[in-house]
């Protein structure tokens, strides 16, 4: 059977940075997101006996056995082959509607359509709950997107891993006005995947402890925040938790640092505009780009500064998105 999903990226409103058990992908803390419409990824899955090998092509182009995206589909890939009992080969295509790699969570988006358009291919009928916990195997991130809207992953604490997947912290309709406005800086992948760098921070950071720490804090702190709607705690919490992850990842050894130059003029040209008054608050994560969080009716004053920065490309205003969902049309 060819199935094909659409899924979304997310944001981490607090992040995730640093696993605490390598072979289960569990994370040192727990972290919230929430999932961004417009931000796509479409994947469409067909097993069967006529490929004689795994294929994948993303955006066009065929990654060959040797490529790291391909061995992490792969690995995917296997793990439902496991569960469904089946031995077929794959061809998988997936198209994402923007940037691959550079800090707009296509892994999220990518192992999220993957994982729920491999299981229906394969026969399974997973939840939620099980679809996260595999996505979490493939990309942290990806297990927050299997969630409409604003979502926790729970960092969980049993041996086997089996209580650390996402869960819905409010549907989408619960803040229909809640922004991101994702600014282009840099359409280059990355050069250090967030796998590695986070791996080294937990290695070598001297702030590992204080990160995970204060982020645990923060993640439950983000629940009653996103619950009650509010905003502007919200968006300082936010921003002090995406700088603390990046303080982490820059103290690293060899340093992790995704900040450009266009990401820098953007975060000063939000504090400028907090100091006027106006509620907008920037978070990163593993790439260049910001993402603005904000209110719909502030959107316009925030893109008429933003046209100002030569370095931003484009802004890309998202909402809260849906979860992954099968769609008709297939990819091949
Ligand atoms: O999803 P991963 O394993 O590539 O890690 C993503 C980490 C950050 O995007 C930097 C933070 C987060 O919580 O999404």
């Amino acid at each position: 059977m060819k199935v094909t999903v659409k899924a979304n990226a997310n944001i981490a409103l607090t992040k995730y940075w640093g696993k605490k058990d390598a072979a289960l992908k569990t994370p040192w803390n727990s972290s919230t997101s929430v999932t961004l419409d417009g931000l796509e990824t479409t994947t469409t899955v067909e097993f069967d006996k006529k490929y004689k090998k795994d294929e994948f092509v993303l955006d066009g182009k065929e990654f060959g056995p040797e490529t790291d995206e391909f061995k992490e589909v792969k690995e995917q890939l296997d793990i439902i082959r496991g569960k469904a009992k089946i031995k077929d080969n794959a061809k998988v295509v997936s198209n994402n509607n923007f940037p691959t790699a550079a800090g707009f969570a296509s892994s999220a988006s990518g192992l999220a359509a993957l994982t729920f358009a491999a299981s229906k291919a394969a026969g399974l009928n997973l939840s939620t709950k099980e679809l996260s916990i595999i996505s979490r195997m493939g990309s942290g991130s990806a297990s927050r997107s299997l969630i409409d809207g604003f979502a926790i992953w729970h960092r969980g604490s049993a041996k086997d891993g089996s209580d650390s997947f996402a869960e819905q912290i409010a549907p989408k309709e619960h803040w229909p006005e809640f922004r991101i406005l994702g600014c282009v800086i840099s359409k280059n992948a990355k050069k250090i995947k967030s796998r590695a760098g986070m791996a080294q921070s937990v290695k070598t950071s001297p702030i590992f402890e204080q990160w995970y720490t204060n982020a645990e804090k923060d993640a439950q702190a983000m629940v009653k925040l996103i619950k009650e709607k509010k905003f502007e705690e919200l968006g300082k919490l936010a921003q002090s938790n995406c700088i603390l992850m990046h303080a982490c990842a820059m103290t690293t050894q060899p340093p992790v640092i995704y900040w450009a130059p266009g990401t820098l003029e953007v975060m000063h040209k939000v504090l400028e505009m907090q100091d006027e008054g106006m509620k907008c608050y920037f978070t990163m994560d593993g790439g260049p780009q910001v993402k603005i969080i904000c209110l719909a009716s502030d959107v316009p004053k925030i893109k008429a500064a933003l046209k100002e920065i030569e370095y931003v490309h484009e802004v890309i205003e998202c909402k809260p998105g849906l979860g992954p969902r099968v769609v008709k049309e297939n990819l091949f």
